[in-house]
């Protein structure tokens, strides 16, 4: 099956082209819904986007944001570091076919196993979150001659506008080094003891990040801090790497504006720089294609329910985040409608949204830009398997990269004890 004829193109830098019926009805019959489908043309959009800077910064994509392992392989067939923040994240990408080499090691609280399976896998960086993890690497590392690099997760102390649960970056923040703590210097202090040879320092304000005034005070930040490293261990800093966070909506900076505000803000140039983004990298390259599974009038207004849920995509339960969704069948008269999961919660997934006045069992609908953090965070809650995601490739072919859960997979680690 190819996919190419089926599309509307829109601007592919700002989202995803749309499918039309007849196609997600084949995508329907062969893979079953709710489906999560990632179109590679706009993972490379993006990516070029990224790229086009004029000037070397490094770039990891943040695992967390979509870990398929074919989306993993993607990103490193690119030329991307990977950024993983688990043992997990890890092993998917190793068995990606990513070298360790290519992975950066992220966390707030890292297990000793951990840090000793990354560092005997050859992981190429660490970011250490605080000081107990720096004895914990000293520990493992003993007599292994290949110290990875070392870089400093850093709170600066900046808080973006943004929702609470993703803002990473602030005084009270439970990630990295405090700096309006004054831990840096300390931690900088310590690892230089332990023999670790920190040379980088690393800040990530939040996701969903609009607002370039904080990348701007999070950059200027690690500027004083860079210097209070310079002016007590002289050259040894050789790297800054100002995380991920772009966010994806209208209106969004460019990710060009993006890390400008950071790089012309940062004081010195003769650094190595980095970035990881990782929503703004698959989010929009991603949809969700639903059946409609039930329909009910209450107090006038149309509550639709589909066959997935909060178990496919809990950002609505857990950010209130918003999505565009586009019933598939086209109808001239249309009403508002508000879109349920079946789960036992509400679960209200998607509000006002304009549907066909006959909507009808069985009817498609297609969610709009969920290819970032919702295949990662699906579960199984109410005993749902989760969804299978194909991917559209350029040259037109449907993949299947993971297919739906079954209910044997869903049962092979539970024991009935006798
Ligand atoms: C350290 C780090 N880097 C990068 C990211 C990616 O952020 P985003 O998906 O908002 O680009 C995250 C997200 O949690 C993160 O914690």
């Amino acid at each position: 099956m190819t996919w190419l004829k089926s599309v509307t193109h829109t601007a592919m830098e700002k989202a995803a082209p749309s499918i039309d019926l007849e196609f997600a009805e084949k995508l329907r019959e062969q893979f079953g819904t709710p489906l999560y489908i990632l179109f590679e043309e706009v993972v490379a959009a993006k990516s070029s986007s990224w790229e086009a800077i004029n000037q070397p910064v490094h770039l990891s994509y943040a695992t967390k944001a979509n870990p398929t392992l074919e989306v993993l392989r993607w990103f490193a067939d690119r030329g991307w570091s990977l950024d993983v923040a688990s043992e997990g994240e890890l092993r998917a990408a190793l068995t990606a076919g990513v070298s360790a080499a290519d992975c950066r090691f992220h966390g707030n609280a890292k297990l000793q196993s951990e840090l000793e399976f990354a560092l005997g896998a050859g992981i190429g960086e660490i970011i250490a979150d605080n000081m107990e993890e720096l004895e914990m690497i000293a520990s493992c590392v003993g007599g292994q001659t290949a110290m990875p690099r070392l870089a400093l997760r850093v709170a600066p102390g900046v808080n973006p506008e943004t929702n609470a649960k993703i803002s990473t970056g602030g005084a009270a923040s439970k990630f990295g080094f405090s700096w309006p703590e004054g831990e840096v210097i300390p931690a900088w202090e310590l690892a230089t003891e332990l023999g670790l040879q920190p040379s980088g320092l690393h800040a990530h304000i939040g996701s969903q990040i609009i607002d370039l005034q904080a990348s701007k005070e999070s950059a200027e930040t690690l500027g004083q801090i860079a210097a209070e490293v310079e002016s007590r261990f002289p050259h040894a800093l050789k790297s800054v790497n100002f995380g991920g966070g772009l966010g994806v909506a209208n209106g969004v900076p460019s990710p060009k504006e993006y890390m400008l505000a950071s790089l012309e803000t940062f004081p010195r140039k003769d650094l190595e720089f980095g970035f990881e983004p990782g929503r703004s990298m698959v989010a929009d390259a991603g949809k969700t294609l639903y059946s409609v599974a039930a329909i009910k009038r209450r107090q006038g207004k149309l509550l639709v329910s589909v066959d997935g849920g909060l178990s496919d995509n809990p950002r609505p339960a857990l950010y209130g985040a918003k999505y565009d969704v586009e019933p598939l069948r086209k109808s001239a008269q249309t009403e508002s409608a508000d879109i349920f999961g079946r789960h036992c919660e509400t679960d209200l997934l998607f509000e006002d949204i304009q549907v066909p006045t006959d909507l009808e069992i069985g009817d498609l609908l297609l969610v709009h830009g969920t290819g970032a953090y919702n295949a990662t965070m699906a579960s199984n809650y109410n005993r749902f398997p989760r969804p299978a995601q194909v991917f559209l490739r350029s040259s037109g072919e449907v993949q299947l990269i993971q297919r739906r859960e079954t209910y044997q997979d869903m049962f092979a680690r539970e024991i009935l004890p006798r």
